[in-house]
C-alpha cells in the first residue's frame, strides 16, 4: 500500500511549493477580496490570470508584464515590497512615461466607483491584493 505514503508527499510538497493556491483561494475571505481587487484594477493591463498583455495593453505601446512570474524573475523569492511600492508610486519607474497607474494617486476607483477607499481600508485591500499575487505565482 503506497497510496497514503504518496498523499502525504503531494499535499506536502503543495505546502512546501505553495503549488496548489487555487484551493486557497477560494477558502479565504482576504484572497477572493484580492483576487476581485486584481480583476478591476490591473487586469486589463496584466491579463485576467496575471499573465501579461491584457486587452487594454493593445494601444499602450509598452507590454504589462506577466505577475504570475514575479517570483521566479526574483530568484524565487516573491518581491512582496517591490510590488506594494511599484504600485503605490513609490519607486522609480524604468520609463516615466509609463502607463501603469500610481494607485496611491487614482485609488482602487473601480473597486470603489464612489470612492471610500483611503487610509486603513486601502491599506488592507493592497494587502489582499498582494496576498492574491503571491498565490498566482507560477
Ligand atoms: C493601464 C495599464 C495598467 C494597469 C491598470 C496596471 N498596470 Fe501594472 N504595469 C503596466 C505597464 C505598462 C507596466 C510596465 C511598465 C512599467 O514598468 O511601468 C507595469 C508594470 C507593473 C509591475 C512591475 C513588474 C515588473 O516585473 O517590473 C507591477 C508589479 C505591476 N505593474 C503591478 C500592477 C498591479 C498590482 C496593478 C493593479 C493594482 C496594475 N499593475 C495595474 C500597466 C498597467
Amino acid at each position: 500500500m503506497m497510496r497514503p505514503y504518496l498523499t502525504a508527499i503531494t499535499s506536502l510538497s503543495c505546502v512546501l511549493l505553495s503549488a496548489c493556491t487555487e484551493v486557497s483561494i477560494e477558502d479565504s475571505d482576504g484572497l477572493r477580496k484580492g483576487q476581485l481587487i486584481y480583476a478591476k484594477e490591473c487586469s486589463a493591463c496584466h491579463g485576467a490570470r496575471g499573465e501579461g498583455a491584457g486587452s487594454a495593453s493593445l494601444g499602450l505601446g509598452v507590454v504589462p508584464p506577466d505577475l504570475t512570474g514575479l517570483t521566479q524573475r526574483n530568484d524565487g523569492y516573491f518581491p512582496r515590497e517591490f510590488v506594494s511600492r511599484f504600485v503605490t508610486g513609490r519607486l522609480e519607474k524604468d520609463d516615466p512615461a509609463s502607463p501603469m497607474p500610481d494607485f496611491s494617486t487614482v485609488g482602487l476607483r473601480h473597486v470603489y466607483p464612489n470612492g471610500g477607499a483611503d487610509g486603513e481600508v486601502l491599506e488592507t485591500d493592497f494587502a489582499n491584493l498582494l496576498d492574491y499575487l503571491e498565490a498566482i505565482q507560477k
